[in-house]
């Protein structure tokens, strides 16, 4: 019997409590074990929840129990969700997460910390919601150099834009309802300015690359800028204005050049056609070409996939995926941000 416990229940941490009972049976097929979801940890009260008994507000309570091996930390933002990651893996307990921010700031020293622990730390969450892209990139591309990343990995914003500009609803009602729709960040400045996209590229990088890519290094800019004037400019060029991420390799020793920014793409590209919430990821290898990932972004249910998907992963585990790692950067790994616009 594997015990789990889930860390926050907002929006995903409530989507993977769901998807983990209705699909129970399944996933214990696949796990090759029993499972059971022993603790939700929540400083709020759920008295109507049909799993009430399984909630704590005590974080010890999950770190003293030695029966708990699983952990999935969806509490977001930076602190405690840093804190209880690694007090987690310290204790040997594998770490599920979609904590973005999270990855993006502490992936190399926590995977180094999941190494030496020999437990998992998985992100799949992480980067475009329900879309498969870290695991493929990582196993599936391995046999591949890496020279570029491309994508629309911000589902609120795409959503924003598609709605604005193809429907005429305003910034703030089309903002208004991706929260509704549960797409945005608690604080979605974080979207609509780019810094959650800017922390997905910097994941991607890390990984495509094999050295730590810091948001602080990559110059990111959102869509609050753009206006019916852009968009119908673009609409005249044959394009459509989308919030692209894009990461490049160096050539011949050169830094990465990694940014975040609105761009005109062509309405006929892969690109161009992704709308609403979905999200696409264009990678380019030296043996594959393009690949190209597409799929919803965001939201409750397509993120609690990619969770529960890392959670049967571990579970299925005998012992933690060594390579999943990148070099902690000591700086410079990057070009100066000025250089990237
Ligand atoms: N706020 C994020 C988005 C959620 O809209 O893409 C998924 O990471």
């Amino acid at each position: 019997m594997i015990n789990i416990a889930v860390l926050g229940c907002g929006t995903v941490g409530s989507g993977v409590v769901d998807v983990f009972f209705k699909n129970k049976e399944s996933l214990e097929k696949k796990a090759g074990q029993e499972l059971d979801l022993k603790y939700i940890l929540d400083v709020r009260d759920f008295p109507d929840s049909l799993y009430a008994d399984r909630f704590v507000k005590d974080f010890n309570v999950i770190l003293n129990d030695d029966s708990v091996s699983i952990v999935v930390e969806v509490i977001g933002g930076l602190e405690p969700a840093h804190e209880y990651t690694r007090a987690c893996l310290e204790r040997g307990k594998s770490v599920v997460t979609s904590n973005k921010e999270l990855v993006a700031q502490y992936g190399a020293e926590l995977l180094d910390i999941a190494h030496s622990r020999h437990v998992n730390y998985l992100f799949e969450a992480s980067v475009g919601g329900g879309i498969p892209i870290i695991r493929p990139l990582h196993m599936c591309l391995a046999a591949n150099r890496i020279e570029e990343i491309a994508g629309i990995l911000n589902g609120t914003t795409n959503f924003i834009l598609t709605k604005m500009f193809r429907e005429g609803v305003t910034f703030d009602s089309a903002l208004a309802l991706a929260q509704k729709l549960g797409y945005a960040e608690r604080n979605p400045a974080d979207d609509v300015e780019g810094k959650d996209a800017c922390r997905k590229i910097c994941i991607l990088a890390s990984l495509a690359f094999g050295s730590h890519v810091y948001p602080r290094d990559v110059y990111a800019e959102g869509i609050t800028r753009i206006t019916q004037e852009d968009v119908a400019y673009a609409a005249g060029c044959g394009s459509v204005i989308k919030l692209i991420g894009r990461a490049k390799r160096g050539v011949n020793g050169a830094p990465i050049t990694a940014m975040v920014t609105p761009a005109f793409v062509s309405h006929d590209s892969q690109l161009g056609n992704v709308d609403d919430v979905f999200n696409g990821i264009l990678v380019r290898g030296d043996a594959t070409g393009d690949v190209v990932f597409y799929g919803k972004g965001a939201g409750k249910y397509p993120t609690a996939s990619a969770v529960v998907g890392d959670v049967i992963e571990c579970a299925k585990a005998t012992d933690t995926s060594p390579s999943l790692r990148w070099e902690k950067s000591n700086g410079g790994n990057v070009a100066p941000r000025e250089d990237n616009v």
